[in-house]
This record gives structure tokens, C-alpha cells and sequence, in this order.
């Protein structure tokens, strides 16, 4: 066990997601941004997992959500992709503090591309690099081991690979010295929380480490078996049937209460989602708020 503490309670508001809430003003963008606001030991703490890749948009469902960003002290991004990091050197502006918390996975400034269908740089954008990352005020964070937020809150850290049947499924490709080399998406991270008296949450960008691979994590890192909620993408979008069928039904076995996937969970595996868990699964859309 690696966790320590726990949370009182933890407030999550979809800041950024692929969809927006039925008859919701809000702006949709292909990309995740979730503030969660966790007390615990009487520390509040205001995290933003992920920034999206459009922060027009992400500033817009805040003003309208009224969600100040001066008051976030933690930004955490979960993996390198574009529609997850794109705009933080802007979020730190609006911020406008010199302390705020950047937390990675120590490769996420590698460089990283998509070679399917056709060559795409898909990694952190010169815009939001190292160095403008600090000198608008972030402190950067960055470690392959789990970083521990607040009492009863912590990033997974590096996810190891525990499934036979999750894999990346994408054709990604990064630069080491020199060489080409397939890119196994190392740093995805995930956060978890260990709600007082309650289960595990945890909050997911692309689960490209394999959601399964991470709910186990979860479980071990915490050791408590139950998980009150899963949020995020799946990244299951193009995976073939047989995986997703897999993967609900190992889901299944973990038993979550609540599963609130969209983004890059895909059409359908959110519809095996549906068939298997009815109304503990819900698509994930802009301008939910949930509690734990
Ligand atoms: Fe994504
Ligand atoms: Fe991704």
C-alpha cells in the first residue's frame, strides 16, 4: 500500500470533454479537464487533471460554470497528448500565481509522434514546453513514481502492465537519441482518491496504460477493494470487439459503482458499457458534477 490518508470528500466538475450535459451552453472539444476539489486533514485542495487542447473553450465552460482558475494549485496531466495538455502555459496565465504544481510522468516532454494515417506530431506542443511552462509560474513535478497530492489523493505514477489483452493500439513513435522507437505511452498516469469510509476514485485521461492496468493499480496502491467511481477515457475507440468485450467484463469483476466514461472510450464500447453496468454507467459530457 502506497496511499496514505484519506479524502472527506471530493468534488469533480467535467470542465472539457468530447460531448457537453443535454441543453447545456457549454463548449465540447476533443479533450478532457476535470477540477476536482478534495478536503482532507482540513487542507482543500483544487487540482486540475488535464487542460484539453482548446483553452478558449475550457475558459468559457469555467466562466460559465463559475469556476475561478486563481485558485487551482495543482495542475496534473496525465500524458503528453495534445488534447490533454495543449494550452496549460495559458491556464497557468490565468491562474497568475508563481506556485502552482505541475505533475507528470517524467517523459511526457519527449518528443512523440502519430504515424497512422499519416505522420502527425501529437506530443507536447512548443507553445507549452518546459520553459514557458516555468515562466508563467508553474513548478514542474515530474517522477515515474506516484506522487502523493493531499492526504488520500495521488497520482498512480507509472502504471505497470499487468493485462494480457490491454495494449496502446495506437501507431505512436518517439525520438532517443537519435532513433526511432515505438512509444508505449510510459507516461500515462491516472489520480486516485480514497474516499473516508468510502472506495477508491479514479480519474483517467485515455487509460492508454489499459483501464483494467489502472484499476489495479488503484486497488493495490490504496488496498481497499472498493471502487466508487471511474471517470474518463477508455481509450477503446479502435479497439477491436473481442478487447472490448474483454474489458468490460474485467471491469465487471472490479465492480465498480459508478463508471462515467467518455472522450476516447468510443461509441461502442460505451454501448457494452450500458448493456453490462445499465444505470451505474453513465457517458461522461462537459458540466457534469459529481461527488464522492
Ligand atoms: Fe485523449
Ligand atoms: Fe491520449
Amino acid at each position: 500500500m502506497i496511499l496514505s490518508g484519506e479524502v472527506e470528500n471530493l468534488n469533480i466538475t467535467v470542465l472539457a470533454e468530447d460531448s457537453v450535459l443535454y441543453e447545456s451552453p457549454y463548449l465540447a472539444q476533443h479533450g478532457v479537464s476535470f477540477l476536482l476539489e478534495a478536503v482532507s486533514e482540513g487542507e482543500t485542495k483544487r487540482i486540475l487533471v488535464d487542460v484539453g487542447q482548446n483553452s478558449q473553450a475550457l475558459l468559457h465552460n469555467m466562466s460559465l460554470m463559475d469556476v475561478s482558475a486563481s485558485s487551482i494549485d495543482t495542475i496534473v496531466l496525465t500524458h503528453c497528448h495534445y488534447d490533454h495538455t495543449q494550452g496549460v502555459v495559458k491556464m497557468l496565465e490565468q491562474i497568475d500565481r508563481n506556485d502552482v504544481r505541475i505533475v507528470a510522468h517524467s517523459d511526457i516532454f519527449r518528443p512523440h509522434f502519430i504515424t497512422e494515417p499519416e505522420l502527425r506530431y501529437v506530443g507536447i506542443q512548443p507553445e507549452d514546453s518546459r520553459e514557458k511552462i516555468e515562466a508563467a509560474g508553474g513548478h514542474i513535478l515530474l517522477g515515474k513514481e506516484p506522487f502523493q497530492l493531499m492526504a488520500g489523493m495521488s497520482t498512480t505514477g507509472e502504471v505497470s502492465r499487468q493485462t494480457d489483452f490491454e495494449e496502446v493500439g495506437i501507431a505512436l513513435k518517439t525520438r532517443k537519441d537519435g532513433v526511432v522507437e515505438d512509444d508505449n505511452m510510459l507516461d500515462d498516469i491516472s489520480v486516485i482518491a480514497k474516499i473516508k469510509g468510502k472506495g477508491i476514485v479514479v480519474v483517467t485521461g485515455c487509460s492508454h496504460a489499459g483501464i483494467v492496468n489502472i484499476m489495479l493499480q488503484a486497488k493495490e496502491m490504496t488496498g481497499c477493494d472498493r471502487i466508487d467511481g471511474v471517470i474518463g477515457g477508455f481509450h477503446l475507440v479502435e479497439a477491436p470487439e473481442k478487447r472490448i468485450l474483454r474489458t468490460v467484463a474485467e471491469i465487471a469483476k472490479l465492480n465498480p459503482s459508478r463508471i462515467i466514461a467518455g472522450h476516447c472510450t468510443g461509441f461502442r464500447a460505451q454501448v457494452e458499457l450500458y448493456l453490462a453496468f445499465r444505470e451505474k454507467f453513465v457517458p461522461l459530457r462537459t458540466g457534469m458534477r459529481l461527488s464522492f
